[in-house]
């Protein structure tokens, strides 16, 4: 006879019991506490070593030779690791951001590695006008663009209740406003110069469920990705594709000194990925050279989900059993087959 708790989850609660008494078969077993005392949870997932990142590259020199690739924020973080892709496939790169001084000294670090000419300009995308100088200046310097990356994002983790309309509204400025000024200025001048173009966003795996914590980035980066599946539709016959990347956790030190800023969540955020590690910067960049090059030409209202595993992890009710030993799966299998009806 079954004597665990009825509920199956209260089994895997921390001082909970699982027990099965003489007439199951078994003799009585006592699990306090299973997987966290388990060295899985005190060491950090093994299977990391499956998943090992490669640095390289992956697409053939000289991909974008004669482009010319327009990156939002592409001077910190997974903009940066973007631009230095692309430069070093041969593209022509404009950076655009608030700082100028940041985007000017990681257009010459890039640039004197690649030797590709990069161009640092100073741009708010939350500001229409700002969006529209810029790509003025981007225009006379080295033309309209072929690739479009808008990566640009603001984000905090902070309770619902706490949030002001000046947080919503800074958030949501950057990363759908935002997002919006940059794609509509640069398709108007695109179309109206039958020139065709890819457009990428970056956004995030909760856009598409949401998040606790995070709601003006959530709302966003969903209104974000709604725009992009509906400019694909109507702008392909204009030669424009429309595609997303959704990220999962890769650390910048912009995403997590905001979103992690006691270092707490990150050994919870790994040991969820089934691929066992974070994701890298240059990981990114090989896919968003791939997604943004003739390679993929036929990709459009594509939304890939690059998480390690991550978001199906969350997702899956069950996928807590994960945790369970295969000594632990003997006496669950034993429990299964020795119940009767229902
Ligand atoms: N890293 C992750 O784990 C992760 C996960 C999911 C999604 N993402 C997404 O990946 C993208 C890059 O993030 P990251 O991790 O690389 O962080 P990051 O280094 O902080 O990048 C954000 C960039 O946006 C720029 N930016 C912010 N406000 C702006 C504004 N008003 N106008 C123009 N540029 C502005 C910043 O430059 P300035 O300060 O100079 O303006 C900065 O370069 C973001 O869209 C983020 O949502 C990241």
């Amino acid at each position: 006879m079954l004597v665990a708790p009825v509920d199956p989850w209260s089994w895997f609660g921390p001082g909970r019991a699982l027990g099965l008494d003489k007439h199951g078969g078994t003799s009585s077993l006592l699990f306090q506490s299973w997987f966290h005392s388990s060295g899985v949870l005190q060491s950090g997932p093994p299977q990391s070593g499956f998943f090992s990142p490669i640095d390289g590259v992956m697409l053939p020199a000289g991909t974008f030779s004669n482009r010319v690739a327009f990156i939002t924020g592409g001077g910190t973080g997974l903009g940066r690791a973007m631009t230095t892709t692309l430069s070093q496939l041969g593209a022509q790169c404009v950076i655009a951001s608030r700082k100028l001084d940041v985007l000017q000294h990681t257009a010459e670090e890039i640039s004197s590695q690649t030797g590709n000419k990069i161009h640092a300009v100073q741009c708010d995308v939350r500001d229409p006008q700002a969006v529209s100088r810029c790509v003025d200046q981007m225009e006379s310097q080295t033309g309209l663009p072929d690739v479009i990356i808008n990566n640009a994002a603001g984000n905090f983790v902070c309770p619902s209740e706490r949030l002001s309309p000046n947080g919503w509204k800074s958030i949501t400025d950057i990363v759908l406003n935002g997002t919006a000024f940059v794609t509509l200025e640069l398709g108007k001048r695109l179309i109206q110069n039958q020139k065709g173009a890819s457009f990428l966003a970056i956004t995030t795996i909760y856009a598409e469920s949401g998040s606790g914590f995070v709601a003006p980035s959530a709302s966003a980066k969903a209104g974000v990705e709604a725009l992009y599946k509906s400019l694909a539709a109507e702008w392909g016959r204009y030669g424009h594709r429309f595609n997303i990347i959704q990220p999962g956790p890769i650390r910048t030190k912009g995403a997590f000194s905001r979103m992690d800023p006691t270092g707490a969540f990150e050994k919870l955020m790994i040991n969820r990925i089934p691929t066992g590690r974070l994701g890298k910067p240059s990981e990114i960049a090989n896919l968003a050279a791939y997604m943004s090059s003739s390679y993929a030409s036929w990709m459009s209202g594509a939304v890939i989900r690059f998480d390690g595993g991550e978001y199906v992890s969350m997702a899956g009710e069950f996928n807590e059993l994960r945790r369970v030993t295969p000594d632990q799966w003997t006496v669950m299998e034993a429990m299964i087959r020795s119940t009767k009806g229902s």
